[in-house]
C-alpha cells in the first residue's frame, strides 16, 4: 500500500482539465492506497479572492471530490487550513528554498508578469505545497502535467532536508495520466485549459450545463483542413478534442480517429460533446445532493481530524530534527 497526495485549488469553478488531469484519476488509487486528498484554501490566497465567494469554493470543491468518487471511509478529505501543520512546514521549508529556485517556477512567472503588487506568497507558494506532500510521507502524487516543475522542487527541497537535518521525509514520485494530462483551452489550443481563463469559452467547467457544453465545443478552435486526425503540432484543436473525446468515451485515440474517419468537424463535435455530458452529468448530479447534505461537514471534520493526527507526527519529527522549541 502507497500512499498518495494530492491537492486542488478552491480558485475558480473546476474545468474539464482539472478533471481529466487529476480528479478523475483519483477514484480507483483509493482502492488499495492511502490516499490524502486537499482543499488547498491557503494556496489560493496568493492571489486576491472574494472572502464570501472564497468560502463557496471551497465547500464546491469539496463536494465534487465527493461526487467525482471519492469514498470518505477510504480517502481522508480536508482543507489545508484547518490542519495548521501545512503552513508552519511550509515555514520551514521557505527556509532552506533559495529565492533563485522559486523565481524561476513557470507558474509563478505566469502569474506575476505585468503585474503590480504581487503578494510574496505567489513566491513562497512551492514551499507550502512541498510541506502539504512531505508531512504525510508521500509516495506518490498525482497530478497534471502543469504540477511537474512543483514536484520537482518538492523532490529537491526533501532531499536537502533530509542531507542536512535527518532522513524523515519520503521524497515522492509524481504520476502523470498518459492521456490528458494536459487539456488544452478550446479558444486558443497551444494553451492550458485554466480556471481562471477570462474567455469563458475557452475552459468547459465541470458543472457546466449540458447546452453551455455543447455551445463551447461547437465554437471550439479547429483548423481547415477537415479531416479528424491527432498532429499536436499542426493540429492542436482537433487533438485536444480527440483527446476530450478518448478519455471521455474511455476509447484510445487510435480509435477514435477511426471512428470519425468519415466525418467532417460539425458531426466530431456534436460526438465530443455528447462524450462529455454524458460523462459529466452523473458527477453534477451527485455533486449537488452533497450540497445540500449535512453530511459535508462531518466528512470535512473527520478528515481534518485524521489529517491532523498523521500531519503533527511529521512536523514534530521536522522541528526536533531543525532544532525548533525544546524538542518535545
Ligand atoms: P490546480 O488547482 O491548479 O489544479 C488541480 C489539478 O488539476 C490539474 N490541471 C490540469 N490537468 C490537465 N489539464 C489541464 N488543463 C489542467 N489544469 C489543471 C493540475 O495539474 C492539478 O493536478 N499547485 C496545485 C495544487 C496543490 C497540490 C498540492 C497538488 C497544492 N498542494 C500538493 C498536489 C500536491 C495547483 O495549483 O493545482
Amino acid at each position: 500500500m502507497k500512499t498518495i497526495f494530492s491537492g486542488i485549488q478552491p480558485s475558480g469553478s473546476l474545468t474539464l482539465g482539472n478533471y481529466i488531469g487529476a480528479l478523475s484519476q483519483f477514484p480507483a488509487l483509493q482502492e488499495e492506497n492511502q490516499c490524502y486528498f486537499c482543499i488547498v484554501d491557503e494556496h489560493a490566497i496568493t492571489v486576491p479572492q472574494d472572502r464570501l465567494k472564497l468560502k463557496q469554493q471551497i465547500r464546491s470543491l469539496a463536494a465534487l471530490y465527493l461526487a467525482a468518487g471519492i469514498d470518505p471511509e477510504k480517502s481522508v478529505l480536508f482543507i489545508q487550513s484547518e490542519v495548521p501543520a501545512h503552513t508552519q512546514l511550509g515555514w520551514m521549508i521557505q527556509s532552506i528554498s533559495y529565492i533563485g529556485e522559486l523565481e524561476r517556477m513557470t507558474q509563478y512567472k505566469d502569474k506575476s508578469d505585468g503585474k503590480d503588487g504581487v503578494s510574496a506568497a505567489l513566491l513562497t507558494y512551492p514551499p507550502l505545497m512541498a510541506a502539504d506532500i512531505l508531512l504525510y510521507n508521500t509516495d506518490i502524487v498525482p497530478v497534471g502535467d502543469d504540477q511537474k516543475q512543483h514536484l520537482e522542487l518538492t523532490r529537491n527541497v526533501a532531499e536537502r532536508f533530509n542531507n542536512r537535518f535527518n532522513n524523515i521525509f519520503t521524497v515522492p514520485d509524481i504520476q502523470i495520466t498518459k492521456v490528458g494530462a494536459r487539456i488544452m483551452s478550446l479558444q486558443e489550443p497551444t494553451k492550458k485549459m485554466s480556471k481562471s481563463d477570462a474567455n469563458l469559452k475557452a475552459s468547459i467547467f465541470i458543472l457546466d450545463e449540458p447546452k453551455q457544453i455543447e455551445k463551447k465545443i461547437k465554437s471550439a478552435v479547429t483548423d481547415s483542413e477537415g479531416i479528424v486526425r491527432y498532429d499536436k503540432e499542426n493540429k492542436p484543436g482537433v487533438s485536444n478534442l480527440l483527446t476530450i473525446y478518448s478519455v471521455a468515451t474511455n476509447k484510445t485515440i487510435e480509435k477514435s480517429e477511426q471512428e470519425f474517419a468519415d466525418s467532417g468537424y460539425g458531426e466530431f463535435k456534436q460526438a465530443v460533446a455528447d462524450a462529455v455530458v454524458n460523462m459529466l452529468s452523473p458527477i453534477q448530479q451527485r455533486y449537488y445532493e452533497w450540497m445540500e447534505s449535512d453530511a459535508l461537514d462531518e466528512v470535512l471534520d473527520k478528515g481534518a481530524e485524521r489529517a491532523q493526527a498523521v500531519a503533527n507526527k511529521t512536523l514534530r519529527k521536522a522541528k526536533k530534527a531543525m532544532g525548533l522549541g525544546r524538542g518535545k
